[in-house]
């Protein structure tokens, strides 16, 4: 098509298209292509545009973001005023709307059963900014914000870079001059997603979609606007000069959308005020499912004649109410932040509010998570906070009001001893890898350190213990447990196993027969899984699906305990906080004492001995070089490395041996000091040989290295290969492969053990490293092949 069409012929049909599928996304909801086929169009549309400068136009769909940055924003006089909306709360609110209404129309007083009925359009009230939008001749030439009403500011750089905003309108018809009036708000998602980025470039956050949407739209550079997710709602016209328009505010809205603006998928008409009470309590049960934030309904008389004749107050219409849903969010004071600790010893704040109404709740404490979220927060003893509850979700400290703050707002400062047992409080350290570092780094969590001695920990870790997805001890609710710690009768879970009849029968609640219940109920928890075991134990981050990994994957409790940190990270899933959590947790004298002690008490353990096959697959042996950490070798030097040494002798041996090491080409100078320096440190080969070795107890082999199993190297082992093979065909390949024992399969799945992939490899190999299958590319294939002699 581009090689017949004249160039500037193809600019003007990929921008119809583009727009056309714009509108088809954005007003429609209805994409009409995948994504990679719109970028497609849209990078030929600029590449064009490129080439032809002469032809790009301000109403093309690559001109959204290109303004320069501004000092200020001009002044824009709104030549119709942009107006508010009078406000109602409640069903008489609504109603004496209505009546004013009926009365201004000289029409019968419109009670609920009455027939003399008023159209209304129902829409929801958006939560962001009024904008104005002026078309001249279908092409958007100004947007401004409200201001006070009469003038605003000139943001047209900003609003050209709002996705659902059409720079220029389709279809035809359109008055020579339109003024389209709408909100511009944030969709909740996009609100999260911002804040989450913020928050990682240390970039200030925004308590609500309207205060980032706001904040968006003023920004002096429209290329920040342009990254921020923004959309545009219309909801009404403000100057238009030109053209026709339909009789009715819904039918007005219905033309707009067909010249491609978008309005709002929940735009409806009501015959009288009873439909506009059900649409208003319909969308009131869905507002937490809705995409974005609203805070509440507006109605307005349907005929544009009406509206006329029932005029304006000051800067209020009378044919228009905005019927308000409760506020999500008030103001309170912070009276005190006090420290809970939960069952893995996390001391969390939370924060003591003077009680306050909050969408029909009262609401006196809200999380504040970690210390970090306090720092974020800023905040103060004493201060003045916005708290917000939406819909069932715990409420929350949103923002301080910092020109509240007293004089004698105090600092929060974590406790240095644990609250509820007097042991120290530690901050958790994180250790990260990146180019071959490991750096330590503070923790958002602070831990007690008192574990089971502490009352507060140890309760939890019981009620945990017995839960149902752990060892499922039927009747050892919270309260039990409070009772059995406070009378000191249980201070590990493994006293659970100790408890005598007597001990129990005086408890509050119990009998005769419930003591003979859980007492029975105890007993048979005796034998539990392994999975449900290591869950049960409570390790921090270590739920109930990574307690089964490490079940099947080591088959037994001392295969788990022993486990190195290293080596638990080659488990699909577990990083390295996690693998360090577990081991720190069994390293740890009072949890071995603890899980001595459940053995001892007769917990037998349900273990399959077995080693699975999720240490079984081959693995690469330069990924091992690289997770050694070894300053200056990450993944292209380790496989240059490994190419040439592919065990970890040989490596060992090459880091010793001044002469070989100096003429190796494959690594450069800093990282072959570096290699050096490495392996010069015996702890650190200690490290390396204790890693592999312990992988290869657990079952696994380098992909790179010969193996003798039972006669033929590769027998028990299935190979794919895909995509093109450029040293060889596919049938020898396949021939090298089997004349060594392996069996060639046509698809990927959990067996395979390992794929080879070249040029052009598609879904299998998608599929290879969707289920961590490992992958060979030809040369490293040539490699191995070469290891068992073949070439
Ligand atoms: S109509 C004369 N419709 O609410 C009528 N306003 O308090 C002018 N708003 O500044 C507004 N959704 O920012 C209208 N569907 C909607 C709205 C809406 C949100 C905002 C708008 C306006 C404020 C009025």
């Amino acid at each position: 098509m581009t090689d017949t069409l004249p160039a500037q012929a193809r600019i003007e049909e990929l921008r119809r298209e583009i727009n056309q599928h714009n509108h088809n996304y954005h007003v429609l909801d209805a994409p009409s292509i995948p994504d990679a086929e719109y970028d497609r169009l849209f990078r030929e549309l600029q590449a064009l545009e490129a080439a032809h400068p002469e032809w790009v136009s301000a109403d093309s769909p690559t001109q959204r973001v290109g303004a320069q940055a501004l000092s200020a924003f001009g002044e824009v006089q709104h030549e119709v005023p942009m107006l508010s909306l009078g406000n109602g709360f409640s069903d008489e609110d609504l109603s004496d709307f209505d009546r004013r209404v009926s009365e201004g129309l000289n029409l019968p007083a419109g009670d609920l059963f009455s027939s003399a009925t008023v159209q209304y359009s129902c829409e929801p009230k958006l939560d962001g900014l009024a904008v104005s939008l002026l078309y001249q001749d279908g092409v958007l030439v100004r947007g401004a914000t409200r201001g006070d009403g009469s003038t605003g500011e000139d943001i047209t750089s900003n609003v050209r870079t709002v996705r659902n905003i059409p720079l220029k309108l389709s279809g035809s018809g359109w008055p020579s001059v339109l003024e389209v009036r709408g909100e511009v708000y944030m969709p909740k998602a996009g609100f999260d997603a911002l804040n989450e980025r913020q928050l990682e470039q240390g970039g200030k956050t925004f308590a609500n979609p309207r205060n980032a949407a706001a904040g968006s739209l003023r920004q002096l550079d429209p290329k920040i606007t342009a990254q921020r997710p923004l959309e545009f709602c219309c909801y009404g016209l403000g100057l238009v000069q030109g053209g026709e328009l339909a009789a009715t505010h819904v039918a007005v809205l219905e033309q707009l959308k067909g010249w491609g603006m978008p309005i709002s998928r929940e735009l409806k008409l009501a015959n009288g005020i009873s439909e506009c009470m059900a649409y208003y309590r319909d969308i009131g049960a869905r507002r937490m499912q809705l995409a974005y934030d609203i805070d509440g309904v507006v109605f307005k008389v349907n005929n544009l004649e009406d509206q006329q004749q029932l005029g304006f107050r000051a800067r209020t219409p009378h044919w228009a109410l905005a019927q308000k849903f409760p506020a999500q969010e008030e103001l309170t004071e912070l009276l005190d932040v006090e420290f809970q600790v939960g069952r893995t010893g996390a001391v969390t704040p939370v924060a003591r509010l003077k009680p306050v109404q909050v969408a029909g709740v009262t609401v006196s404490n809200a999380t504040l998570h970690n210390m970090d979220e306090v720092a974020r927060l800023g905040l103060m003893i004493g201060d003045t906070v916005i708290i917000r509850r939406a819909g069932d979700v715990i409420p929350q400290v949103m923002q301080v009001l910092l020109e509240r703050r007293p004089a004698d707002a105090r600092a929060v400062h974590i406790p240095e001893q644990c609250p509820v047992c007097g042991s120290a409080v530690e901050r958790t350290q994180l250790i990260k890898r990146s180019k071959g570092k490991a750096t330590t780094s503070e923790g958002s969590v602070y831990r007690c350190v008192g574990r089971l001695s502490c009352q507060a920990q140890l309760k939890q870790a019981i009620i945990h213990y017995a839960s149902r997805r752990a060892l499922d001890i039927e009747g050892l609710g919270d309260k039990i447990v409070e009772q059995l710690v406070d009378e000191g009768l249980v201070r590990s879970p493994a006293d659970l196993y100790s408890l005598q009849y007597d001990q129990v029968v005086g408890l509050e609640g119990f009998a005769d027969l419930s003591t003979r219940n859980l007492l029975a109920a105890i007993a048979a928890s005796k034998q539990p899984a392994l999975a449900r075991f290591i869950y049960a134990l409570g390790i921090p981050d270590v739920g109930e699906e990574t307690a089964k990994l490490l079940a099947r994957a080591l088959g037994s409790l001392s295969r788990i305990q022993q486990a190195l940190p290293e080596v638990l990270t080659w488990l699909p899933d577990v990083g390295s906080e996690v693998a360090h959590e577990i081991s720190h947790f069994f390293a740890d004298a009072h949890n071995q004492e603890v899980i001595k002690a459940l053995l001892e008490r007769g917990v037998q353990l349900q273990e399959e001995g077995e080693l699975h096959a999720e240490f079984a697959a081959c693995a690469s042996f330069a990924e091992f070089i690289d997770r050694l950490g070894i300053a200056h070798i990450a993944a292209t030097g380790a496989q240059k490395l490994v190419d040439k040494y592919p065990s970890l002798e040989a490596v060992l041996e090459l880091a010793q041996d001044w002469l070989s090491l100096s003429v190796f080409k494959g690594l450069n100078e800093k990282a072959k000091q570096s290699l050096r320096e490495f392996f010069a440190n015996p702890d650190n080969v200690a490290r390396a040989q204790a890693i592999e070795a312990q992988l290869r107890e657990f079952g696994m082999h380098w992909h790179s290295e010969q193996r003798v199993v039972s006669g033929l190297p590769l027998m028990g082992q299935t190979w794919v290969l895909t995509g093109t093979l450029e040293q060889m065909s596919r049938d020898q390949a396949k021939d090298k492969l089997e004349s060594l024992g392996a069996k060639v399969a046509g698809s990927v799945s959990s067996k395979t053990t390992c794929v080879v992939a070249g040029p052009g490899a598609g879904s299998k190999l998608a599929k290879a490293s969707q289920l961590g299958v490992a992958v060979m590319d030809e040369e490293q294939f040539l490699a191995a092949l070469a290891g068992y002699g073949l070439n």
